[in-house]
């Protein structure tokens, strides 16, 4: 059972291969230079790769605007180097996640194409058309300030076309059964070729009605579950995991009261509350969101993250909180976006401080879940806000202090790998931090490997206890017997917290460091003082070490 749900004790890795590694020296990642990192990322410690859009693309939309998807962009590569990436990465274990982007196609897709020349074309319908603008046509749009409108009007096909996001990506007409065939057929190419499931972009919008008439959002749920049955028929252990910033209300309607929908979901809550969190070193509205996202089929799991290749959104936050966020991590107007959101990467916005950095981890490791980190983040990459909108958080892997952080033997690197300090890639990259066991790399590699060896945090139930002050989470996690609890402090003061260890027997409430030496032992009456320094943070093990080398269930 635990190896089958992989993904409840898994560790994720995202990344797109453009911006990872350079193999044959044109400026642009390809899947022969990933697969020189494969032993890099295996040794990080890392389970899943989430490989954000291959296929062939005008990139307009980093990706996210796909021409053809049973292909690999040329730039990146041949469908004969996906697989041996695929074969690479089954070698060392390790799983294979891709984004699924069928909300919408590019404007340049041969389906879209053929439908706008011709209206009796059977691929007309694959989109969303309208003879008229609809009334409410520059409503809910998802990138204010660059896009003005959610339908436009294309001349060839004298008509206008609905486009949730930029107006390059025309939106399926997800109800229509051709399409939804081919989203299955997709799945199944990709399937076929090695991969164990899907990011699936945009869900809510991919399955809500669409149409000039659609005024409210009405989701079409039942789509969830064609796609789940779909992927299981094909591959038990595959899996969905969904892209769906909604509200707690709604998440079952995802999940599937019986498990029987999304495996997956990225928790949007958690992550901006958590944000606000290390803001205003006030956990409470965190609390609130772990909280409200409890409730899940027992089978379902959340995926947690701190930054991802977008903006940091906001936009659930409440304007008071929103603006905690804004003011201590982009204060500037160029470090926001899309006026919700904020578009550096984790490393800057905390100021480079590493105890913050590794309270931030820590707290992802830690969150009820699974954890996705963004390539980059492990040796603490910056951003460079000069570059427009959500690229500033999308430059090229620094591995070394050779030229362009040995990314690419090019002049010409797609992107420019920032080279200012303090995180230029002489200062911050891969090749010096493996050397420095100090460095936030071996750091990372260690609690990541920790992580995996604590499927509590998976697999079980938590709890928040009372640590007396909304600047402490005290957390613990019980699962088959075995509980574990983690102490983090986001003041920016030392701080001390007081408490006891229920339901354990006489001798067995120590509480076991899992990360150094500095465990803890109860007073007299039981009671465990426990100091926390600025940003500290403790992983115990409750039991005491002898109770430790008992277990044998994990
Ligand atoms: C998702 C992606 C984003 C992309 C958008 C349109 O939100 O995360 O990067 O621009 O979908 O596909």
């Amino acid at each position: 059972m635990i190896n089958d749900l992989w993904y409840k004790n898994a560790i994720i890795y995202c990344l797109s291969v453009g911006s990872f590694m350079d193999a044959n020296g044109d400026g642009v990642g390809d899947f022969p230079g990933l697969m020189r990192r494969l032993d890099y990322l295996q040794g990080l410690g890392v389970t899943a790769i989430w490989l954000m859009p291959f296929q062939p693309s005008p990139m307009r939309d980093d990706g996210y605007d796909i021409t053809d998807y049973y292909g690999v962009d040329p730039r990146y590569g041949t469908l004969g180097d996906f697989v041996e990436f695929a074969h690479g990465c089954k070698q060392r274990g390790i799983r294979v996640l891709i984004d699924l982007v069928v909300n919408h196609t590019s404007d340049q897709h041969p389906w879209f194409q053929e439908a706008r020349r011709d209206a009796q074309s059977p691929y007309r319908d694959w989109y969303v058309w309208a003879e008229q603008k609809p009334p409410k046509a520059d409503l809910g749009v998802v990138f204010p300030g660059v896009q003005s409108s959610t339908w436009d009007h294309d001349d060839v096909a004298k008509a206008w076309y609905f486009h949730r996001f930029y107006d390059f990506q025309p939106d399926l007409n997800t109800a229509n059964p051709h399409v939804q065939a081919e989203i299955l057929k997709i799945m199944g190419f990709w399937l076929q070729l090695g991969v164990s499931g899907f990011r699936m972009d945009a869900v809510p919008f991919v399955i809500a009605k669409k149409g000039a008439d659609q005024t409210d959002p009405v989701e079409q749920y039942d789509m969830l579950r064609l796609f789940r049955e779909f992927l299981q028929w094909r591959e038990g252990d595959a899996i969905i995991l969904a892209e769906a910033n909604v509200l707690p209300a709604t998440d079952l309607d995802y999940f599937g009261n019986d498990g029987d929908r999304l495996h997956m979901m990225f928790n949007f809550q958690v992550n901006q509350t958590l944000f606000y969190a290390l803001a205003a070193a006030d956990v409470r509205p965190l609390v609130k969101a772990l909280e409200a996202t409890s409730g899940k089929p027992a089978t379902a799991q959340w995926g947690n993250f701190l930054r991802n290749h977008d903006e940091l959104d906001l936009g659930r936050l409440s304007k008071k909180q929103r603006k905690a966020v804004f003011d201590a991590f982009g204060p500037e107007p160029g470090m926001q976006l899309y006026g919700r959101g904020i578009r550096r990467r984790l490393a800057p916005m905390l100021q480079g401080c590493r105890a913050r950095l590794e309270l931030a981890y820590s707290l992802l490791m830690t969150l009820p879940g699974t954890p996705v980190i963004r390539y980059g983040d492990e040796i603490g990459m910056g951003d460079d806000l000069s570059l427009p909108e959500r690229n500033a958080a999308r430059t090229p892997m620094q591995w070394s202090s050779e030229p362009h952080g040995g990314f690419t033997k090019s002049d010409k690197p797609f992107l420019p790998v920032i080279d200012q300090a303090p995180f230029g890639f002489q200062h911050v990259n891969a090749a010096q931090q493996r050397r420095d066991p100090n460095s936030i790399l071996n750091w990372t590699e260690r609690v990541m490997r920790m992580r995996k060896e604590v499927p509590e945090i998976g697999w079980g139930r938590f709890e928040v206890l009372p640590s007396g002050t909304p600047q402490v989470l005290v957390r613990r996690y019980e699962w088959r017997n075995n509980t574990v609890m983690f102490v983090h402090n986001l003041a920016a003061s030392p701080r001390e917290i007081r408490l006891k260890v229920k339901r354990a027997a006489p001798g067995e409430q120590d509480l076991v460091n899992l990360l150094s030496d500095d465990h803890s032992y109860p007073d007299k009456t039981g009671e465990h003082h426990i100091r926390l320094e600025t940003y500290g943070y403790r992983w115990y093990r409750v039991g005491g070490l002898d109770y430790l080398l008992k277990r044998t269930d994990v």
